[in-house]
């Protein structure tokens, strides 16, 4: 598969790092969820969120720049359409919660740090009110992004288990 095939090395870089944050994330928000009293889970999963974000920037700066290369002719419109769609839904999702979810730690009255190295600034003043709807819209977001990412990979492997089109070439890290 030649080059023009393919995702640029950045493009193929941000998209394995974010997906192990984003796998990463989501499990421990499982955790915590189920958890009590995981204050240093709550940082560590907040301070990932935060990467997500800044890497989300980065990504779709350069997607902006370097264009994908065109889906395979084989593929029917409606696949090439749902292919998309749901890109874009991952890309919604990728900014979406974790910004619900700073939202939600501020209006619960808590400062997000990063790694333990530095603060974030309050982007919701405190309150309880605003709280429960924020934190229900991140419980809601990451639902929904878990999904979106469930139902992409097994986009990823009807590709590659029983088309064998080698369209996981396009997007493989090396
Ligand atoms: C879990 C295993 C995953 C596999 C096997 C996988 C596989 C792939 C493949 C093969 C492509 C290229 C599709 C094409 O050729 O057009 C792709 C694109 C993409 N993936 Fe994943 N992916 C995974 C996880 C994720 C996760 C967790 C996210 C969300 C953060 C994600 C977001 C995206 C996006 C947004 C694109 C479209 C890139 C663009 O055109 O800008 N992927 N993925």
């Amino acid at each position: 598969m030649g080059d023009a095939q393919r995702y640029t090395r950045v493009a193929r870089a941000l998209h394995w790092l974010i997906a192990l944050l984003v796998i990463a994330n989501i499990a421990g928000g499982i955790v915590i969820a189920n958890v009590e009293n995981q204050n240093t889970l709550y940082d560590l999963h907040r301070s990932t969120g935060f990467v997500i974000l800044c890497l989300a920037v980065l990504r779709l700066a350069w997607r902006a720049t370097h264009r994908p290369p065109p889906l395979p002719d084989h593929m029917p419109s409606l696949q090439k359409f749902a292919a998309e769609a749901v890109h874009w839904a991952l890309y919604g999702f990728m900014f979406a919660t974790p910004l619900a979810g700073w939202a939600a730690a501020n209006a619960f009255g808590a400062t997000v740090s990063v790694y333990w190295l530095f603060n974030l600034p309050a982007i919701a003043p405190k309150d309880e009110g605003l709280f429960k709807i924020l934190i229900g819209a991140h419980q809601v977001l990451a639902i929904a992004f878990t999904a979106a990412v469930l139902v992409h990979f097994a986009g990823a492997m009807f590709h590659t288990i029983v088309q064998r089109d080698g369209l996981m070439r396009r997007m493989w890290p090396v």
